[in-house]
């Protein structure tokens, strides 16, 4: 459909973004707007559902501005998984606030039902395995404290999804409560072979299944906003991702092996493996990457990293020791190498292949010659030194052919990009649009409308902006490096409980 245009909205863990992405897979404009994130004790990470929808409606208005209005044919939705919402099914208000996947509040919980020895069978159903990170634990912990709330669950009052399910309840005024397949394998109630919610897993963890949303097609025919409730805008709702799983559609990686690697809060490399379910028990996640609307499902292998990005943000406002992200290419690039010095950035333990909630960060190799420019190299080679283990546990690892496919904030560090490419081994490649999040979900939408008639056609729309090729001769001093951090981060280990 030439002319045509379709609004993504990708509402993540610090705010909301809404692109207007064209026919061409062009940026055509964007909108931004961030929301407070409530910190109630430590370990917890909440955020307000009406904030969220503020943000969404504030990021949409904006972007209105700046694009032609009459050639928008969809919306879609991508969102930061695993955070639960319960909100009122007439008033869509919410009783609580969001409970956010960085909370780790149901730690014990987590043990209690590894205790009890549920752990296999349900990593054997969801593909996950019993972190506070996934969903379910923190539906249970709502039940648990606060059952006045739940009783009302219970009732069928208040519904109960993930973000991208409350944004589909806000923008059509209630009228439809449902999810995709990607965002609902991260719950911890869903089951990944059959492609729905498990009764088995919902009476283990307490959750009445009436209260959850529809598994519906991750495009297609979903529903219809409401002009009222959004924005003015009378458009259907095309396309649902959650935000990793969308950055791997929108760097096209639809065949068996393709893997992205999106730099944000944390890092999360995906790797496409089409029909088939890879068990992995080197630390991998399996998950629904999307559902076809012919019911086809294709899956992944996740390595979720918690602190990637946000260990930049530490040397920021913590140690005070940069004043922005962009500039610590040029703060690294003061040393030549970090004579010794790693950075272990476990600042809330450790996530895949590790995953040890206990593990702290530490900094060691530290001598009286150490500067800031050597600590800032450390927190870069970290980055890579994380993705590096992740990969090093994938079936099909990255290669000349298949090159890693780099997005998000970071990706724009050429050198974090080169040092990356050196540590495994294998180009990395940025496209021109590092918003692939966003991209995903506008993908999805227009292949729910027809603004695109097939994947082949998306993936023409991909254009590189560049290639980062590993240095031989770097290979050793590489490898040097990450001895030296496997080394680190064995003795980061467990930390919290010395
Ligand atoms: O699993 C958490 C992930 O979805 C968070 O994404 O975009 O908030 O970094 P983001």
């Amino acid at each position: 459909m030439a002319g045509s245009s379709v609004l993504a909205i990708d509402a993540g863990t610090t705010g909301v973004t809404a692109v207007v992405v064209g026919d061409d897979g062009r940026v055509l404009g964007k909108g931004y707007q961030e929301f407070a994130q409530h910190f109630p004790h430590p370990g917890w990470v909440e955020h307000a559902p009406e904030e969220i929808w503020q943000a969404t409606l504030e990021a949409t208005r904006e972007v209105l501005t700046k694009v032609d209005q009459s050639q928008l044919k969809a919306v879609g939705i991508t969102n930061q998984r695993e955070t639960v919402l319960l909100w009122d099914r007439e008033t869509l208000g919410s009783p609580r606030r969001a409970i956010v996947w960085q909370d780790r509040r149901t730690a014990d919980i987590c043990q209690r039902l590894r205790d009890e020895g549920h752990e296999e069978r349900v990593t054997e159903l969801t593909g996950l395995r019993l972190d506070p990170y996934f969903s379910g634990t923190k539906l249970a912990w709502i039940a648990e404290h606060e059952p006045r709330t739940w009783d009302l669950v219970e009732e069928g009052r208040y519904a109960a999804g993930t973000v991208d399910s409350y944004l589909v309840a806000r923008m059509t005024r209630g009228t439809w409560h449902v999810t995709d397949a990607s965002n609902a394998s991260r719950t911890l109630l869903f089951d990944l072979e059959r492609g729905d919610w498990s009764d088995e897993l919902c009476e283990l963890f307490g959750v009445p299944r009436d209260a959850l949303p529809d598994v519906v097609p991750s495009w297609g025919e979903i529903g219809m906003t409401d002009p009222a409730s959004f924005c003015g805008l009378d458009l259907p709702v095309a396309g649902i991702l959650g935000d990793q799983q969308s950055a791997l559609f929108g760097q096209t990686c639809f065949d068996v092996g393709d893997s992205k690697c999106t730099y944000g809060t944390g890092s999360f490399i995906l790797t496409n493996t089409g029909p088939s379910i890879e068990r992995s028990d080197a630390g991998l996640l399996s998950t629904a990457a999307w559902r076809a609307p012919d019911g086809t499902m294709t899956y992944a292998n996740e390595g979720a990293i918690f602190v990637t990005g946000a260990a930049v943000q530490w040397l920021r406002d913590g140690l005070q020791i940069v004043g922005s992200a962009a500039e610590t290419a040029a703060i690294a690039a003061t040393v030549d190498d970090t004579e010794g010095v790693v950075f272990v950035p476990a600042l809330t333990g450790l996530g895949a292949p590790h995953w040890d909630p206990h593990a702290r960060g530490l900094i060691i190799g530290i001598t009286r010659g150490t500067t800031r420019g050597h600590i800032v190299r450390a927190t870069l080679e970290a980055i890579a030194f994380e993705v590096r283990d992740v990969l090093d546990t994938m079936p099909a690892t990255p290669s000349a052919e298949r090159p890693l496919r780099v997005d998000g904030g970071a990706a724009a560090n050429d050198l974090l990009c080169q040092i990356q490419a050196d540590q495994i081994g294998a180009p990395v490649e940025r496209p021109e649009v590092v918003e692939t999040t966003a991209l995903g979900a506008a993908f999805t939408a227009g292949l729910g409308v027809g603004v695109w008639d097939s994947t082949d056609q998306l993936r023409e729309t991909w254009t590189l902006d560049r290639r980062f090729e590993p240095d031989p001769d770097a290979r050793e001093s590489a490898d040097a490096g990450h001895r030296r951090w496997a080394e680190a981060v064995e003795r980061s280990k467990g930390w919290a409980q010395v």
